[in-house]
């Protein structure tokens, strides 16, 4: 199997989190996502459905699939899909590891804070790329916790970084500035936003 134990669990506090989640995030996960006319698309490692939810409303003429290792995700999927009317989306019980999908069955492919569960990444995403049509995308989207910067600074989220010492400031990326952009009007850092040189959070471990 490809996943380690699963850390966040699935309470129903933690499976509202990931509704809410991708509530607040809907235009990353939806609203810039392209999608053509006879495109199929799977997320592998669904949850309970909240970003397919949110692909769903903002295309309503695609067709989509998922699949999740765990069966309490997939019940609370269905669950989930069908009170918001969206019956349509096809949902699995299974490891992104071994996909219950022909060769080239699908465009584009998306896993969505996936990839930091799995124990062993790279049996999923060949996987991936067995069941993507030639030509097709595989999109990721993780968190890069080591650009996390919080301002004003945070308490509670200052102790996060005592479980592994203090965070660090977010490593920055050459980028080529953008044509015509004034020089030092604003870095851009991993995350791809504009940095304003709002000051890291630095936190020391308590005692
Ligand atoms: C943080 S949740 C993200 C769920 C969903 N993508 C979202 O953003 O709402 C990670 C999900 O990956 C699933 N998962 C972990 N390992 C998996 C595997 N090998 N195959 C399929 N799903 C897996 C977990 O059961 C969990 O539902």
């Amino acid at each position: 199997m490809s996943s380690s134990p699963y850390i966040h669990g699935t309470s129903e506090r933690e499976q509202r989190r990931l509704v809410e989640q991708a509530d607040l995030l809907r235009n990353l996960l939806a609203g810039n996502l392209a999608l053509h006319p006879g495109e199929h698309l799977l997320e592998i490692g669904c949850g309970v459905g909240a970003v397919l939810g949110q692909i769903a409303r903002a295309h309503p003429e695609a067709r989509l699939s998922g699949i999740d290792i765990s069966a309490n995700q997939i019940a609370a999927a269905h669950l989930h899909l069908e009170g918001l009317g969206l019956g349509g989306p096809e949902l699995r019980m299974g490891d992104g590891a071994q996909l219950p999908w022909p060769a080239g069955h699908f465009d584009p492919i998306r896993m969505v804070w996936v990839v930091e569960h799995l124990a062993d990444p790279l049996a999923v995403l060949r996987e991936a790329r067995r069941v993507l049509r030639p030509g097709g995308s595989i999109h990721l989207t993780e968190t890069d916790y080591a650009s996390l910067r919080v301002s004003p600074p945070d308490r509670a989220i200052g102790l996060l970084g005592g479980l592994r010492g203090p965070l660090q400031p977010p490593r920055r990326c050459p980028r080529r500035p953008a044509p015509g952009a004034a020089a030092g009007a604003g870095r851009l850092h991993d995350g791809g936003q504009p940095d304003r040189g709002a000051p890291p959070l630095v936190s020391r471990p308590a005692g």
